[in-house]
């Protein structure tokens, strides 16, 4: 399935999980760490060429100051190999990048090394042990004995990949929390199976209610009018003949009206696809909406459907609640996921638990296993972001 983060794809089955690249980008999430590192030693070698004490001082000062910017860099764009999720750029994302700086030249790079030395380095060593260990001369080990130890370090090999993965996965959230501001973090609107259970049950109830009260009814009744008729006629007359085909056609009508219940969606989606669909919404818009949806292929039906329902719902948010001025819809296929962005320029301060649209959008995304972020700061601006799997 698709995580984001490497703290989610511990999640995963152990065998998914050891052979996906989570563990790698890990290990390379830590061992980075060695270029802060470097860059501290540097600056701490150079400072010590100076002769005078508050000299040394000064210049310590000035060095790591200068350095905080490029590190704050750094962090950022590197906590994308534990973190894909981009971190939304604020106002103040800026001190807090310095502040990240400053804890990750202190203490994180340090502890990111120890971590890694001593859960790969354990095992490593175990493994390697057959080529280190001199043999056999008294009180050394045997040929068997370090071939024991070092299959004990191929057993440890999963376990130290499970440790460093966690400590990246829990420094990579560090980081972020660090990075961005609870208001302007784009935050997952949570989906629930039981609410989705709940809320299709109703819905089924509904539309089975009004099918049986309304259409269901009158078509029950033409049947049996139809019935009727044909035992009014004597048996074997060409007019029998057609009021039972009559008969037959008033029944298909009404399977095929229960059928009909399971797949509604607009004509222009299922002749012509995503981009047309948006395009036609937009443009009943009364705000301008801007689209760039580059897909030239159509997606398997089920996530057209729940990308349309996203952009229905997102635009006419955006009608009723914004007070924007503009909207944009981008949509575009990266490997095997559609991701959707919807902006606008209004207000802000959508809600999910305001309402009952964006919930019931993150319900619908469940079933196509997607997932819908929001953002959307009192002052705005509003960004929806949903991501659903093509595969
Ligand atoms: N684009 C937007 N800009 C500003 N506020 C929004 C936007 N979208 C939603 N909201 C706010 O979030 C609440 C929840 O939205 P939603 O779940 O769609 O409920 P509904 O549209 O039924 O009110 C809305 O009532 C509105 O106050
Ligand atoms: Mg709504």
């Amino acid at each position: 399935m698709n995580k984001r983060t490497a703290l989610e794809a511990l999640s995963l089955r152990p065998p998914a999980f050891l052979r996906s690249r989570w563990p790698w980008r890990s290990l390379a999430y830590l061992v980075s760490s060695a270029l802060p590192g470097a860059l501290l030693g540097l600056t701490a070698m150079a400072v010590s060429l100076l002769e005078s004490v508050p000299g040394r001082v000064v210049a310590g000062l000035a060095a790591v100051v200068a350095v905080l910017a490029p590190v704050a860099g750094f962090e950022r764009r590197r906590l994308r190999l534990v973190d894909t999720v981009a971190v939304p750029k604020t106002p103040g994302g800026r001190w807090r990048g310095i502040g990240l700086a400053l804890v990750s030249l202190l203490a994180l790079w340090w502890i990111d090394l120890v971590m890694v030395g001593f859960t790969v380095g354990g095992p490593v060593l175990l493994i390697l042990s057959p080529l280190v260990q001199p043999l056999a001369p008294e009180g050394e080990l045997t040929l068997a004995q370090t071939l024991v130890v070092s299959m004990a370090g191929v057993l440890l090999l999963p376990a130290a990949v499970y440790t460093f993965t966690a400590w990246a996965g829990a420094r990579g959230a560090m980081a972020r929390g660090l990075l961005t501001s609870r208001e302007t973090e784009l935050n997952e609107v949570l989906r629930s199976r039981a609410r989705l259970v709940d809320a299709f049950e109703m819905e089924r109830r509904r539309i089975e209610r009004d099918l049986h009260d309304g259409a269901q009814q009158r078509l029950a009744a033409l049947s049996m009018k139809l019935g009727l008729a044909r035992l009014d006629l004597p048996p074997g007359s060409p007019l029998g003949e057609q009021l039972a085909q009559a008969h037959q056609e008033a029944k298909r009508a009404m399977a095929k009206l229960r059928e009909l219940i399971r797949g509604m969606h607009p004509q222009v989606l299922t002749d012509r696809g995503l981009p047309a669909a948006v395009r036609d919404v937009a443009s009943r818009s009364p705000i301008p909406v801007d689209i760039d949806i580059p897909l030239d292929d159509r997606l398997p039906m089920a996530v057209e459907v729940a990308a349309f329902y996203v952009v229905s719902e997102a635009l006419a948010n955006i009608a009723k609640h914004s007070r924007a001025s503009r909207a944009l819809v981008r949509g575009q296929v990266t490997g095997r996921m559609l991701l959707l962005e919807i902006r606008d320029d209004g207000a802000g301060g959508a809600d999910p638990s305001k309402g009952t649209g964006l919930t019931g959008l993150a319900d619908r995304l469940a079933v196509v296993d997607g997932r819908m972020s929001l953002s959307s700061p009192a002052g705005g601006p509003t960004l929806m972001r949903v991501e659903i799997p093509c595969a």
